[in-house]
């Protein structure tokens, strides 16, 4: 038989899309090769997500549009096996198959590993497969390792899961509990991802910052009692990888904010300024309803903490308004907190309420016209925020990074240490480099820039590049 083809369709966070590749990889061995196009796919899979109501509706309208490309390939005498992945599959399980009975696979995102067994037992019959377990033994250990060629910026899963139950999230019941992965298999993650061009990772995880996995097995312990890492200490030995050029992590909760990972802001050359570090709210009274471990003071002092560290840091963050029993003050509130961070740039959402969780049933809902106005407001307020940082880098001195072609003949694009794309008049074989280019001319969501002179065919050492931390504009 001849190669079969995957078609993998990724909606929602940067977890899906890790584990989008982690599912390719697992049924690589089956004989599945990628492809961009859905409608002769063999394999077609949803990867979904269900934080808020939209982006779980989008699932069933992409089903009904897979639904017709399905009974096409079938009137040409081919089978098309439609899946449905990530967190609605483990939130609805059955209630899918009921909806949209043209479906064959649910599998959610603890039971990846076991993907390529039910395929083949599909192929072997038309009864639908569904496995929504938390099974005991942890997915990681089974999934094969890292296939796919890697590009410039890659994403490694750290850790899974949370237990910090907000009232308004989904998550702990999507994800499950906590999982740490041991620090052994991430640098050894890490390591093949460089080897195969990698320059730039991102660690993944709904906590990531609490982050705590078993040490390797080859480091003795720096004192006693220290079995497991923090994220920092992850951080270090990371940067120690050749050819690895910079490191980021999302998303993280204020208050897991610890100082060994706050000191390697300060130590780590190749950790990025810039930080994720969802707020949600700047009024305690809603802070508390939404269950956050934190007040918004309490969240100023870990960003100035992290800014005594590491003076040119600047954040992001995710903000919900119109959370039940938000009236204007703490609303306001939030935008105060906004100008007082001076967030670079957030996401910022309309209350939804989800089923299964406390918020859902709370009184005060706000209507959704508020909702509606505040976010406006709201987004006005992030959308100057970050035109204003973007002006200041005018005419200073960034590091780039390049990941690719432009999509003008002659430019190539990169991203500054704030993550902001640029782009570069250079040739492509600077591409998995970093550059000092000067930032000629500012935009709402990218940079342009011109190479420094002294960059003709130069490439330099990230470590002394980012130590003279281009200073926050
Ligand atoms: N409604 C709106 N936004 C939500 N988020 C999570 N749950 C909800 C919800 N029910 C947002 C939070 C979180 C981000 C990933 O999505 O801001 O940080
Ligand atoms: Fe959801 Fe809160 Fe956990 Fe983040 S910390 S994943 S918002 S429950």
């Amino acid at each position: 038989m001849g190669a079969r083809t995957l078609h993998i369709k990724t909606f929602g966070c940067q977890m899906n899309v890790y584990d989008s590749a982690r599912m390719a990889d697992a049924l690589a061995p089956l004989g599945f090769v990628s492809t961009e196009r859905a409608d002769d796919a063999d394999v077609v899979i949803l990867n979904t997500c269900h934080i808020r109501a939209k982006a779980a509706e989008k699932v069933y309208s992409e089903l009904g549009r897979l639904r017709r490309l399905k009974a096409q390939k079938k009137d040409r005498g081919g089978r098309m096996i439609l899946g449905v992945a990530g967190c609605v599959a483990q939130a609805e399980g059955e209630e899918i198959l009921r909806r949209a009975p043209f479906v064959d696979l649910v599998v959610g995102p603890q039971a990846y590993h076991r993907l390529p067994r039910m395929i083949v037992d599909l192929d072997r019959s038309a009864v639908p497969a569904i496995d929504v377990d938390f099974p005991p033994e942890s997915k990681f250990d089974h999934l094969p390792e890292f296939g796919a060629a890697s590009g410039v910026g890659a994403f490694l899963t750290v850790q899974e899961g949370c237990d910090k139950f907000c009232s308004f999230c989904v998550v702990p019941y999507t994800r499950g509990a906590e999982y740490s992965r041991p620090a052994g298999d991430v640098l050894d993650e890490a390591r093949r991802l460089v080897d195969a061009g990698a320059r730039e990772l991102t660690l993944l995880g709904q906590n990531v910052n609490n982050y705590h996995g078993a040490r390797p097995r080859t480091f003795s312990p720096s004192r006693p009692g220290s079995a497991e890492w923090g994220l920092g200490r992850l951080i270090a030995e990371l940067a120690s990888i050749e050819g690895l050029e910079r490191i980021r992590y999302t998303t993280s909760y204020p208050t897991d904010m610890n100082a060994e990972l706050i000191a390697a802001h300060r130590d780590v050359a190749k950790l990025m300024p810039f930080v994720h570090l969802p707020a949600q709210s700047g009024s305690d009274k809603v802070l508390s309803a939404m269950n956050r471990r934190h007040d918004a003071a309490g969240y100023r002092r870990i960003a100035e903490a992290m800014r005594a560290a590491r003076p040119d840091i600047a954040f992001s963050s995710d903000f919900i308004v119109g959370f039940p029993g938000e009236g204007e003050a703490d609303f306001e509130d939030t935008l105060r907190l906004v100008r007082d961070v001076g967030f670079l740039q957030a996401y910022s959402f309309k209350y939804s309420p989800r089923p299964g969780t406390p918020a859902a049933a709370m009184a005060d809902q706000v209507p959704e016209r508020v909702k509606a106005a505040r976010l406006m407001r709201l987004q006005e307020l992030l959308g100057d925020q970050q035109m204003d940082f973007n002006r200041r880098c005018a005419g200073t001195v960034v590091g780039v990074l390049f990941e690719r072609r432009g999509r003008r003949s002659g430019q190539i694009l990169g991203r500054s240490p704030y993550s902001l794309p640029v782009h570069v008049e250079a040739g492509e074989d600077r591409i998995g480099t970093i550059a000092e280019v000067r930032v000629i001319r500012a935009y709402a969501n990218s940079l342009r820039g011109r190479l420094e002179p002294g960059e003709s065919n130069s490439v330099i050492p990230s470590a002394t590049m980012e130590s003279r931390a281009e200073a926050r504009p």
